[in-house]
């Protein structure tokens, strides 16, 4: 385990409310927050495995694997919802052929749900690397997936030095 994550689960240990704020800073820190952290967390915060887990898992923000180069968000909000989202997230899943929390074998896109991007008037909303679309269509989805790397019929563009 990296020095590093026993210094940042110890600086929000004694704190009231400390572990969201240490669980986000392991995150940003590793990228995702490893399983091996699970049981240091509990302890530091006197709190079972599984309710580190509970957390983990309740919060879409989280991960406990490394994310893809590329992250797909799609909403899933009400009114993405009621504007094409499922629609939208079939396609995502149909064209990247990996559903929601996971990464193309390629290791290129990960997909993950979102609820409200704050885009509900022109909803359906989506974030491809943090940058925010609005009123998508699953063409326009394709031709942004496309412009990252991703070519028709699902097939992921060689960069330079992939054999
Ligand atoms: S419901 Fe999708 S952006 Fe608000």
């Amino acid at each position: 385990m990296p020095a590093s994550a026993l210094e940042i689960i110890k600086q929000h240990a004694g704190r009231e409310g400390g572990l969201l704020p240490a669980l986000h800073e392991l995150q940003h820190t590793f990228g995702h927050i490893p399983t091996e952290l699970v049981g240091p967390v509990a302890q530091a915060f006197n709190i079972s495995r599984a309710e580190v887990h509970g957390v983990i898992s309740f919060y879409p923000d989280f991960r406990t694997e490394p994310a893809g180069t590329h992250v797909l968000r799609i909403c899933r909000a009400e009114a993405c919802q009621s504007m094409g989202a499922e629609e939208l997230a079939a396609h995502a899943m149909k064209i990247l052929g990996c559903g929601f929390h996971s990464t193309t074998p390629d290791a290129r896109f990960t997909l993950e749900p979102v609820y409200c991007l704050g885009l509900c008037a022109q909803s359906p909303a989506i974030t491809l690397d943090d940058q925010p679309y609005a009123r998508v269509t699953p063409q326009q989805l394709e031709a942004l997936l496309g412009s990252a790397g991703l070519q028709p019929g699902g097939q992921v563009a060689k960069t330079e030095g992939q054999p």
